[in-house]
């Protein structure tokens, strides 16, 4: 069975790590978390350019994987060609949706919500240019919408005021008024689905690249139809193992391990230690 890591900093990559387990396919799933570097979306492009490569490069050394999903567009708009140059298997990178949001869009204007990162990035507005032209694209970058789904999956009550800033950032901006599309570009955010829809003032589609994602993992690997099997859970800070125990396992990763520093980021199984 073909063998997958699915990355993010934080549980973002479960929203991309749900679309792959339902695809169908028969793939062995593990996840690595960088929590201990949370949040992506406020770190400097260097930062990331630095830090990415080189633990995916440890991860990949030790778990052996055979196609790594960095489920971040954090991470992806600005470190994807350099994970690339260091890894000698596939690499699946997220892409914000404004291709398939440029086709959708009735009214001709676009909400593109992400990381504070991933709106400002050069990688955004050469997909703008390429594939929304002729749209118009109301920008809004959001770190509390991260905090807010990581809590969620942490089962603690968090601010609701993330929610409505987004939705005043893109709602209440020129041309928001004419928003139908919105474009989920941070993998936290279908996490907040349902909260999205129920703060946003009128229903708009919301488009991600889960689906898309889960797609493309199944072509590069040519993976057999069958059910996935699920591996282990790794987090740079492994009190995430714990807070997060119950989203993990609910969706069937009985096995946790913690990363250790840069630069060895040396994975060693938490064996006993996790409870609710
Ligand atoms: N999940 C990540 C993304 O898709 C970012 C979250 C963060 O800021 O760490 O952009």
């Amino acid at each position: 069975m073909k063998r997958v890591l699915v990355f993010d900093s934080g549980v973002g990559g479960l929203s991309v790590f749900d679309a792959v387990a339902a695809s169908g396919h028969a793939l062995e799933l593990d996840y690595a978390a960088d929590n201990a570097w949370l949040p992506y979306g406020l770190k400097s492009d260097a930062e990331l350019r630095a830090r990415v490569p080189a633990l995916l490069q440890r991860l990949v050394d030790q778990w052996a994987p055979d196609a790594v999903v960095v489920a971040c567009n954090t991470a992806s708009t600005i470190a994807l060609d350099a994970v690339r140059e260091r890894l000698a298997i596939p690499v699946v990178g997220v892409v914000p949706p404004i291709k398939p949001a440029a086709a959708l869009t009735r009214t001709g204007v676009i909400g593109l919500l992400a990381t504070p990162a991933t709106v400002r990035r050069a990688y955004t507005s050469d997909l703008i240019a390429q594939f929304a032209a002729d749209k118009r694209v109301v920008r809004f970058g959001s770190a509390a919408l991260v905090e807010a789904a990581e809590r969620k999956l942490r089962g603690e009550p968090f601010d609701p005021a993330a929610l409505a800033e987004a939705m005043e950032g893109l709602f209440g901006a020129p041309g928001g008024a004419e928003i139908d599309v919105i474009a989920l570009a941070c993998t936290h955010f279908p996490l907040l689905a349902p909260e999205l829809a129920q703060a946003a003032p009128r229903p708009v589609v919301w488009l991600d690249s889960g689906e898309a994602i889960a797609r493309r993992v199944a072509n590069v690997l040519i993976a057999a139809p069958g059910n996935a099997r699920i591996g282990r859970a790794g987090f740079t800070d492994a009190r995430g193992a714990r807070e997060l125990y119950l989203a993990f396992r609910t969706r069937g990763f009985a096995s946790f391990a913690e990363i250790g520093a840069a630069p060895g980021f040396e994975a060693a199984a938490i064996v006993g230690g996790v409870t609710p």
